[in-house]
């Protein structure tokens, strides 16, 4: 699958973004701790690793069923299995929930060893750690994770080495359910955590300090279903804020929260665009020139590691020597080659990008790596002079949803394996 781009527009226009995908990983796997009733989740995006998770749940046994094209009725009262099916689970990080669920529920967890985008180690010495400390017995074998605790978890005080974000999802979730208060230290603060802790406290949990590094968590006997939206896609907003920058344009993202884009919205100003903030949107105007900037990427409140690839792409044209470090993972810079195809200057030193600003970049075919070092490729596409095709689309539609269709509402020239979309008068 292929995306073919024809660069030199200017983007203008509005786009509404998608429920957080990384928020909607962590709620779907925590909804089926209740034993009592429905959840029922708003603003879920339709990513295929959130349709794979749903088929791992209903493979231990819950109801899940999309009842609108966003809504997702989860039951869960029955779950019956204590194993998920090792070709699903493989395939999606966010699998490792899994085992926090069950843990909680079931007393035992058997899940592949989880796949997701190749980006570094991934290791998740962090969330097994998290699991003995709470009571259970977690290791890995043949391929798996496994994991039980026959007594139930109790509360503890926990450290996490790191303000992991995968981590502080597993490690509540598996708190939520069952007995005692958990303190979380070193808790990653992203808003996504905060969205999970507001869909636990809504279960019947009682969750305080989520969006600090110590988050409290005093778990319930029992849950119940409830009713919740998913929060808007902040790493979403901040590619198609990206893409207007590269392309010289003017976009709106609508839908959005803008405090969650703080940090992207301060760098956005330092490379000379005009924002405005609206209570839910964010309207960039592009420069005349973008200025380079240095970007070193952090956990939440920190720039998010999620848009260094395309802050990158949109650096390619910037005038002057930007550097792009990236502390998060120690593998993020995949799509590096791909983008020097296209004609911009970048090498990779230890972490650190080391992007010298070009007057243009020229269209070429190249291959997206993962889903964030493909969306860089979409934007220098967009900003580069003539055709490039972009293959590998299917890890770019891991992240993001009917990206082809938005870009065109914004007016750009995008088609899908071939597939032209109408691209005029339909910004709104
Ligand atoms: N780490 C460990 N041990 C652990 C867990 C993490 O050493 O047990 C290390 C990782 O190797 C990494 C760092 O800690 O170097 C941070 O990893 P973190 O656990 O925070 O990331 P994650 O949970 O694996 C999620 C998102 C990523 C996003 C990161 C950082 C999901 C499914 N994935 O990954 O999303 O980049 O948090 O915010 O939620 C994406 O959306 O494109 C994506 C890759």
């Amino acid at each position: 699958m292929h995306f073919t781009i024809t660069g030199g527009t200017k983007l203008r226009g509005s786009v509404s973004v998608n429920g957080a995908k990384n928020s909607a990983l962590a709620i779907i796997s925590a909804a089926a701790l209740a034993q009592d009733g429905a959840t029922y989740l708003e603003n879920v995006p339709l990513y295929t690793d959130i349709l794979d998770l749903c088929e791992i749940l209903r493979a231990l046994g819950a109801e899940v069923t999309f009842v609108d094209r966003r809504v997702l009725k989860i039951e869960a009262k029955n779950i019956t299995n204590c194993v998920a099916p090792y070709e699903k689970a493989r395939k999606l990080r966010g699998s490792t929930y899994i085992v926090g669920l069950l843990l909680a529920r079931m007393g035992k967890a058997e899940v592949a060893m989880p796949g997701g985008c190749d980006i570094g180690a991934r290791p998740i010495d962090f969330h097994l750690k998290g699991f003995e400390a709470l009571g259970a017995r977690a290791w890995l074998e043949h391929g798996s994770i496994l994991a039980e605790a026959p007594g139930g978890l109790r509360g503890t005080d926990l450290f996490i080495d790191r303000a992991s974000f995968g981590a502080t999802i597993n490690l509540m979730i598996a708190a939520s359910l069952g007995h005692g208060t958990t303190h979380l230290e070193n808790a990653a603060r992203e808003p996504e955590i905060v969205d999970l802790a507001n869909f636990l406290t809504g279960l019947g949990a009682t969750v305080r300090g989520a969006g600090t590094s110590t988050i409290r968590i005093e778990g319930s006997r029992r849950l119940h279903g409830v009713r919740h939206e998913i929060i808007p896609d902040r790493l979403e907003a901040g590619t198609y804020l990206l893409a207007g920058l590269a392309s010289g344009g003017e976009v709106e993202v609508k839908g959005v929260i803008p405090e969650h884009l703080a940090t992207v919205c301060a760098k956005l100003v330092e490379v000379g665009a005009d924002l405005e903030m609206g209570p839910d949107s964010i309207r960039l105007k592009s420069p005349q020139t973008l200025a380079a900037v240095d970007v070193q990427t952090q956990p939440h409140p920190g720039f998010p590691t999620d848009l260094h690839p395309p802050i990158v792409a949109a650096l390619a044209r910037a005038n002057g020597i930007s550097l792009v470090q990236e502390t998060v993972f120690e593998n993020r810079f995949n799509y590096v080659n791909e983008l020097v195809r296209m004609g911009a200057s970048v090498r990779v030193d230890r972490d650190t990008a080391i992007v010298r600003g070009q007057p243009r970049l020229s269209g070429a075919p190249v291959e997206a790596p993962d889903i964030r070092g493909g969306a860089a490729l979409v934007i220098a596409a967009l900003a580069a002079e003539g055709q490039t095709t972009v293959s590998g689309v299917q890890y770019v539609e891991r992240g993001y949803e009917d990206l082809e269709g938005k870009l065109c509402q914004l007016g750009a020239e995008v088609s899908r394996d071939g597939h032209a979309l109408a691209s005029e008068g339909q910004a709104s």
